[in-house]
């Protein structure tokens, strides 16, 4: 008889979960990813008994991450996914770039098992550290049978990837999912499910294939926003912008202006998204660009980076 697949493969990429400070009362001078993944798990008496098997992808700061280690982690996570003994995948990952790296999970390897990302907003030695609480639910969450696709799983709540977002800079419960809300919660190591698991068709790992990626540079609305930025990336080179509006995606005209002469004359491709935390921006009469729904700007941006890449 088979058995079911059981081992949960940690994959370690830093952050602030993996982060140490001086002082452990100081929240925010401290350094993120000091602590290799292996310690991090062996330190949580509560995944003692868990078939786990750990992995440094890679070790740095979220603010710093790349392509290229985006281009690791996808095939490492998809290698994992396709062993037989592998129930599920969890990713310990900085706060600051957590929605864009699940965004692009999902969208290259839609997976049919669960990858839970992890983060943490206190260091390692924190008074109040929220990283071993957070591993351990997500850890639940990539053992959870029926669960798939990519979440990220922080204070206690499941987001989805296309919709999980960071919206407060220095609370530990610093995630939502906008108008979503989350796809349900883990509580003492049990779920309850409000929504479905994250679903599309996946792009697939070729979609990584360019050891250089397209130029994909997001901009913002603002007053007095003149397009002269818009001139300057034409003049350096760019593949795609993304525009993050105002309220509903609206631009100022002289940004608006020269986003039409980028695309229109110099054959780049434009997506429209919001720089208000929450909600949609819906389509209007007339509209020149795409919009990109619900997704935050750096969401939107790897996105339209995909997009330039098939
Ligand atoms: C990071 O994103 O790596 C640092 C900040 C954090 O994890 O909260």
């Amino acid at each position: 008889m088979q058995s079911l697949p059981s081992k949960i493969v940690i994959l370690g990429t830093g952050g602030t979960l993996a982060g140490t400070a001086t002082e452990p009362g100081d929240n925010v001078g401290y350094r993120a990813a000091q602590i290799g993944i292996a310690e991090i798990v062996a330190r949580i008496p509560a995944l003692a008994g868990v078939p786990i098997e750990t992995e440094q992808v890679a070790q740095i700061d979220s603010k710093d991450m790349s392509y290229a280690i985006w281009r690791a982690l996808a095939k490492r996570v998809a290698f994992h996914l396709g062993r037989d003994d592998v129930a599920g995948i969890v990713v310990t990952h900085g706060t600051d770039t957590l929605e864009e790296s699940a965004y692009l999970l999902q969208r290259v390897l839609a997976p049919g098992k669960p990858v839970a990302l992890t983060a943490a907003m206190r260091p390692a030695n924190a008074l109040q550290s929220d990283g071993p609480q957070n591993l351990v639910d997500a850890v639940c969450v990539a053992r959870y049978a029926g669960a798939k696709g990519v979440v990220a799983v922080l204070a206690g709540r499941i987001h989805g990837a296309f919709e999980v977002r960071k919206l407060h800079t220095y609370r530990i419960d610093a995630f939502g999912s906008g108008d979503a809300g989350p796809i349900g919660v883990v509580q003492e190591g049990v779920l309850t499910l409000w929504r479905t698991w994250p679903e599309c068709a996946a792009l697939g790992l070729h979609v990584l294939a360019r050891d250089t990626p397209p130029r994909v540079v997001t901009v913002m609305s603002h007053a007095d926003a003149d397009g002269g930025i818009v001139d300057a990336l034409l003049a350096h080179g760019v593949d795609g912008i993304v525009v993050a509006g105002t309220g509903n995606g609206s631009l100022h005209h002289a940004l608006e202006a020269a986003l039409r002469r980028a695309q229109g004359e110099a054959g780049v491709a434009v997506l429209r998204c919001s720089r208000v935390a929450c909600g949609p921006v819906l389509p209007t009469a007339n509209d020149v660009f795409e919009s990109a729904g619900s997704l935050t700007p750096a969401q939107a941006r790897v996105e339209l980076l995909l997009r330039l890449s098939l």
